[in-house]
């Protein structure tokens, strides 16, 4: 099973959605990346506030940079996770055929199913905010591992 995170930069949400549902399942079965739909923090570390709440809670995002999100993507994974509503368009306009578009969902779904809730961008807020974003991951990261 190979999951892919995906929200706009790929410096706060989507590395916290990849730590978090790592530290949940076992590497050997479960691939999990991230990348985001804009290439604005290509190559750079997560936002130190995304760092600073993953190890409050253990889990070490340091090893990770910042990608773009490709086409390629949807032949290498087999669940693409969107963090929020604009990413999940973003994305599916890249989609190819109806297989790709089918890989594409929304990662609050898993708690909230059919809600189509977004995660809040935390880029323009403060360490409350982070706070937020990780324990809304964290519970959607919890029904995504117990499936697995
Ligand atoms: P992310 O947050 O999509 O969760 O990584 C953002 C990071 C950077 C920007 C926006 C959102 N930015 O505009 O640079």
């Amino acid at each position: 099973m190979k999951i892919l995170m995906v929200c706009l930069g790929n410096i706060c949400r989507s590395p916290l959605a990849e730590g978090i549902l790592k530290s949940k399942v076992s590497s050997e079965g479960v691939l999990v990346d991230s990348a985001g739909t804009s290439g604005f923090h290509e190559g750079v570390l997560p936002d130190k506030r995304s760092i600073a709440i993953a190890s409050m809670n253990n889990i070490d995002i340091t090893d990770q940079r910042s990608r773009k999100f490709i086409v390629n993507d949807f032949d290498n994974f087999d669940l693409i996770y969107a963090m929020d509503v604009s990413n999940y368009n973003n994305i599916l306009k890249l989609s190819r055929n109806e297989a790709d578009a089918a890989k594409v969902k929304m990662i609050l779904n898993e708690s909230y199913p059919n809600q189509n809730i977004s995660v809040p961008d935390p880029y323009y807020g403060g360490d409350d905010g982070f706070k937020n974003v990780f324990n809304m991951l964290d519970e959607a990261c919890e029904v995504i591992a117990s499936k697995i």
